[in-house]
């Protein structure tokens, strides 16, 4: 039997699905340890080097030795990808609509296995895995059916009788060449695929450069890339280095456009790359957030909780879509706070591998530390830790892994509003709270940040508009207790930040996106 996950399987799953995950996830540890090259030109790429790499959950499970891409790798891509741009540029838009959905169809047959991989390299929850897997699946179809429905974006236009000889018009959207793919490890698949999708099926070549942590996701997504048949040099990946390996690609002549998610510092870094040089090039950045909730007087608090609770822990804060900023009103503060900790003391923390656990680890021992490093700040700087605020080196819950892995428990705290935190983002299980005096100081604090990419908000019916006209923000949610700021699906939320969060306004699987992929020609004939 097979299941769309879809949001009412991801929160009340089938025990089915337990039942299928379980049995990939044997699967594939029973494979775990091997050697993973890179793709380069239609081909395993065997480099020199290698790293180990180990489950942020358990430092004793190994999962295999990546590829680290050297400079050479790295520009054997890019000529490999220049080289394929012609005659897949050529290809007809229908064909390379087939191949791209075909991928999509053959990740969707691997999705329990991918997942498994996804839990064991990122330490994400099986929902969180199979979610993020799915969503990628859906890139593929979505893209595919989107750029067909649009008719590759040719427009015929009305002829144009200049002195009485009539000129024939069109406009034609054409891809750039060859994209470089850099993607974060908190979405490795989904932040992978999906740009690789666009940047395809409009008919530019690709090389993915994927995070350093997490090497595994897309050497799995160029395996369905490969199985699905498209041409040697359509698409390649490198893994290793960003510091290395991303600068060259970067940098490199034949880089005629770029898809990036990750932080605000490096997103600008790239851009300035990108506008200096022979001539500015298109840079498609998806950057941080620091993402507000606001719940008004009238809001229905058990709802509110939810909503606040998964997200702003759920894969332990590690999205940038993540809520990190509560802005209560004064008279509920109270009230939700009191739910807030019943919510959070019966969330389980452990080996992610578990059906029974909702939290894992977070990714490395950099963001293990620096947890500590924030929760300390808070108490320094005299803020009220309400929840959480230690590091779980020994613990809980029965599962004997806990010691070997970057746990820590989700901290929910109330700081004054000069502490810098407030404007931080920290990719991490912080929330922070603050109680107002009415919506409209709610609203100036929420807004008050250089970043805009999701928002949420709880509220009687009759403020949803109010808090629509106000927000600065990308992706907004009203009342919804699935997530107060995080989950959106291709096809259902557009996905882009305003302010200091998006480079280009125009959301991910919006109807705009991959009209950013292509460059106009206008054709006038007589
Ligand atoms: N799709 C992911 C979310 O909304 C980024 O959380």
């Amino acid at each position: 039997m097979s299941f769309r996950l879809t949001y009412a399987t991801m929160y009340n799953p089938p025990e089915a699905m337990h039942e299928r995950f379980d049995a990939a996830m044997a699967r594939v540890e029973a494979t775990l340890g091997g050697s993973h090259p890179l793709f380069v030109n239609g081909a395993d790429c065997y480099t020199a080097e290698y790293a180990d790499r180990r489950a942020p959950f358990d430092s004793d499970l190994r999962l295999g030795e990546f590829a680290l891409a050297s400079l050479v790798d790295a520009d054997e891509a890019m000529a490999a990808a220049q080289a394929a741009f012609p005659a897949w540029r050529a290809t007809p838009v229908a064909e390379r609509a087939r191949m791209v959905r075909r991928v999509g169809d053959l990740m969707e047959q691997r999705v329990y296995e991918i997942a498994a991989a996804l839990t064991l390299e990122v330490g994400k929850n099986r929902m969180e895995a199979l979610g993020e897997t799915q969503e990628t699946v859906d890139f593929f179809h979505h893209y595919a059916n989107d750029f067909e429905n649009h008719a590759g974006y040719t427009n015929p236009l009305p002829d144009d009788p200049i002195e009485g000889i009539a000129s024939h018009n069109a406009s034609v959207m054409r891809p750039y060449g060859v994209w470089v793919v850099i993607a974060p490890f908190n979405f490795p698949l989904a932040l992978a695929g999906g740009p690789a999708a666009a940047a395809l099926v409009t008919g530019n070549t690709v090389v993915l450069k994927g995070a350093s942590d997490t090497p595994w996701a897309g050497r799995l997504l160029a395996d369905c890339i490969r199985d699905a048949g498209l041409p040697p040099g359509v698409f390649n990946y490198l893994s290793g280095s960003g510091r290395d390996i991303g600068e060259a690609l970067v940098q490199h002549p034949h880089t005629a456009g770029i898809t990036f998610t990750g932080s605000v510092p490096v997103g600008r870094q790239l851009m300035q790359h990108m506008v200096s040089g022979a001539y500015p090039r298109p840079c498609i950045a998806e950057m941080g957030g620091k993402n507000p909730c606001i719940v008004t007087a009238r809001a229905d608090l058990e709802r509110a909780a939810a909503g606040i609770v998964r997200s702003a822990y759920g894969m332990s804060g590690q999205k940038c879509s993540a809520l990190s900023r509560v802005y209560v009103h004064e008279s509920i503060a109270d009230a939700l706070i009191e739910r807030l900790q019943a919510q959070i003391a019966a969330i389980r923390i452990g080996d992610p591998r578990r059906r029974e656990h909702w939290l894992g680890p977070v990714v490395n021992a950099a963001a293990y530390a620096n947890y500590q490093r924030y929760a300390d700040d808070l108490r320094a700087a005299g803020a009220r830790v309400i929840s959480g605020g230690a590091q779980l080196g020994t613990a809980s819950d029965g599962a004997p892994a806990l010691a070997r892995g970057y746990y820590v428990e989700p901290l929910l705290a109330e700081a004054s509003l000069t502490h810098p935190l407030w404007r931080q983002e920290m990719f991490l299980p912080i929330l922070m709270l603050h109680r107002c005096g009415d919506r409209d100081e709610a609203m100036r604090l929420a807004n008050d940040t250089s970043m805009g990419l999701t928002a949420g908000f709880f509220g009687a019916a009759d403020e949803v508009a109010w808090f629509h006209d106000h927000i600065e923000a990308g992706v907004t949610y009203a009342n919804r207790q699935q997530g107060a700021t995080t989950g959106a699906w291709p096809g259902y939320q557009p996905f882009g930040g305003w302010k200091g969060s998006g480079s280009t306004g125009k959301a991910i699987a919006s109807f705009y996106y991959l009209a950013q992929y292509l460059r106009e020609q206008s054709r006038t004939v007589v």
